[in-house]
């Protein structure tokens, strides 16, 4: 008895590693090189979606700081004592202000109070320019008293900042204001008196407009700046496309509120506002202060793409609202008809001008005088955005004739539509190979089992007719009845990428979306960069696009997996490329399975490897992310691996994506 029990212990121990050690060997042609990899492969897409824009990357504290918002325009204010709402003020396309005027009593104030997206976020030490454009009416010098407060604090005195600032001028001017914070606040207020009440003097009559708050430390210094540690967590992605303003936002709820690039450019306070349509999107998630300032326009975006090192992609309207909204769409007069269409054309025109054109043309002069002479290299265009069926068709038409006629260096991007497949998602990329767009922007969130099924989405698309731009994805898995970010979600978007990289001849754009999100104010999730008015945290996702970023090489390579995962399932995915400038091979592999997998990497064609460096990103804590309070939770770990002749054996973790970097 006992004797057969050790030989049977014998038996297993002799198997048991046999079992454990079912070889994965991913087989990598290093001699192969194949299609180039473009430099706009992996990209940002932004919208002003979650207050990604006012209240997000746009770096402005101060909400409402035109008192254009409607219906109410002191919407974000408390007013106290004498304020009256005028509207003839300085800036045509903002003509709102406010006048300030004694309280009628020697122990009362008049003023303002502006309380920010969700309290304006101060930090100890940094310096922020206030700013305000006003006048006396009556000539006779004013000063405001200007506070930041804590209107929360059980301190005695709720201003930790006060300074003055005398107005002194009946012509309208700006007036500007350093002040410096001494505490870290993630909720101020900005209070200003109409006179300081230390002086007892609350008399004096003056108007203010377009009363502005910015930190100084702006992304590259920039005075109509973006948040730092927002911009810079772009620029960390390393970007190689960046596709502006939107998504949906570009078609607005009707065409009176769609983006029109032209409110966006000059002076940033005769920008008119618009409606956000993310305001009233979802009444789950109802939010009747947003709106879009157009302190970020395409200017800005132009000059953001620069400094990222992207390609600009700018996306306009076609001459159509969103379709989703206007599903009423007789009365609803959600499209433009064919005739009214030229200056939505003209518009596109315009921009290619605007972006590219001599300093002395119309828009390019624009462009100078907003600081940039040299133009900014527009390359794409994208018309429409998530469109679909006939009256898309035929206004795209229009378009195309003109840019090609117009601008032949010019690549245009059409529209699928919202389905990943389908009708309505063949339908369109019919037309648009019809019309001989240059891509087809694809939209696709989906639930993991899609994802699961579409490992080879690319793998047999037709290489005759336009490329692709996967303009926006994500993996939005349903479990716990909703959609939220977690690691689980960002592996198979990992795993699924490895189809975009495999057909980088046919995939030429691919952008994560959405991109940003206010932990207050979303409406839209998951996204890749979560914020509050102080910090920021890379989600899951976030990484998985900087790793293929960072290393997606210049070439496709072959790589194959001695046992590929069937269509569905769980299992290994791969896929490889060559990086010509530096002469090393890299590889991706995602295990999506619960259990650790030995896998060997043998690089055909080399005899031997010097060193691989490895990335790896740990998804085993399915359910998690990174959260503001902790950060780093989940972020790609380095490592080292000792390779033999042209081999490396090694094992990846379940559930885990790892780079492998081969010099
Ligand atoms: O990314 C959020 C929205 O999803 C985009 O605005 C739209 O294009 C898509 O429907």
């Amino acid at each position: 008895m006992k004797i057969y029990s050790i030989l049977a212990g014998l038996a297993l121990a002799a198997t048991a590693p046999v079992l454990h050690a079912q070889e994965n060997t991913v087989t990598v042609q290093t001699r192969q090189v194949g299609a180039a990899i473009q430099p706009t492969m992996y990209g940002i897409f932004f919208e002003d979606i979650n207050f990604g824009a006012d209240g997000g990357l746009y770096a402005e504290l101060v909400k409402n700081r035109s008192f254009e918002f409607t219906p109410d325009h002191y919407m974000g204010w408390k007013m106290f004592g004498n304020v009256t709402l005028r509207d003839d003020g300085p800036f045509e396309r903002n003509p709102h202000y406010v006048r300030l005027a004694w309280a009628g009593h020697n122990d009362m104030w008049t003023g303002i109070q502006n309380e920010g997206f969700f309290g304006i976020g101060l930090k100890t030490g940094d310096d922020y320019r206030f700013s305000v454009w006003a006048r006396v009416p009556d000539g006779k010098p004013v000063t405001l008293l200007v506070q930041f407060i804590d209107q929360n604090t059980m301190e005695n005195r709720q201003a930790f900042v006060s300074q003055d600032l005398t107005i002194d001028s009946r012509e309208w001017k700006k007036y500007t204001l350093v002040m410096r914070s001494p505490r870290t606040i993630e909720k101020a207020n900005l209070r200003i008196f109409l006179s300081n009440p230390e002086h007892r003097s609350g008399t004096g009559t003056v108007d203010l407009e377009h009363v502005s708050l910015f930190p100084t430390d702006t992304w590259m210094g920039h005075e109509n700046g973006m948040r730092k540690d927002l911009a810079q967590a772009l620029f960390d992605l390393h970007p190689g496309v960046f596709r502006f303003p939107g998504g949906c936002i570009v078609e607005g709820s009707n065409l009176a509120t769609r983006y029109q690039w032209k409110n966006t450019v000059g002076p940033v306070e005769n920008r008119p506002l618009n409606k956000n349509r993310w305001e009233s999107t979802f009444t789950d998630r109802y939010y009747p202060d947003y709106f879009q300032s157009y302190g970020l326009g395409f200017y800005e975006y132009f000059l953001l793409s620069e400094e990222l090192g992207a390609a600009p992609l700018p996306v306009l309207n076609v001459g159509m609202a969103c379709q989703y909204q206007n599903w009423n769409k007789e009365e609803a007069h959600a499209e433009c008809s064919a005739e009214g269409l030229q200056p939505y054309i003209d518009d596109a025109l315009d921009l290619i001008e605007f972006a590219n054109g001599p300093a002395d043309s119309e828009w390019g002069k624009v462009r100078a005088e907003m600081g940039h002479p040299a133009p900014f290299g527009l390359k794409y265009i994208a018309i429409g955005n998530e469109q679909w069926g006939e009256f898309y068709f035929e206004r795209l038409k229009f378009f195309i004739d003109a840019i090609r006629k117009a601008h032949p260096e010019i690549s245009i991007i059409g529209t699928s539509g919202p389905d990943s497949e389908g009708e309505m998602f063949e339908l369109g990329w019919k037309a648009m190979r019809e019309q001989k767009a240059d891509l087809v922007d694809e939209h696709f969130y989906r639930p993991v089992d899609w994802f699961k099924n579409s490992m080879d989405r690319y793998d047999n698309y037709d290489r005759r007719g336009p490329k692709v731009f996967a303009g926006e994805y994500a993996c939005h898995d349903h479990g716990r009845n909703m959609k939220w970010n977690h690691a689980g979600a960002s592996l198979y978007e990992a795993a699924f990428m490895t189809t975009l990289e495999r057909n980088a001849d046919v995939v030429h754009m691919a952008t994560y979306a959405p991109l940003f999100a206010h932990v207050e104010g979303w409406q839209w999730r998951p996204d890749l960069i979560w914020f509050d008015n102080l910090r920021c945290v890379k989600s899951v996702s976030y990484y998985v696009q900087q790793m293929y970023a960072r290393n997606c090489g210049t070439n496709v390579i072959p790589a194959t997996l001695s046992t590929p995962t069937p269509k569905g399932e769980d299992g290994l995915f791969t896929s490889a490329v060559v990086d010509k400038q530096t002469g090393e091979y890299i590889v991706k592999v995602i295990n999506t399975t619960d259990s650790p997998k030995d896998i060997v990497l043998r690089f055909e064609g080399m005899k031997r490897l010097h060193s691989v460096g490895t990335l790896t990103l740990d998804c085993r804590s399915y359910e998690q992310d990174n959260t503001l309070d902790a950060p780093t939770s989940i972020v790609p770990q380095e490592g080292r691996l000792i390779p033999t002749d042209n081999t490396v054996r090694t094992v990846i973790a379940a559930k885990s994506f790892v780079v492998y970097r081969v010099k």
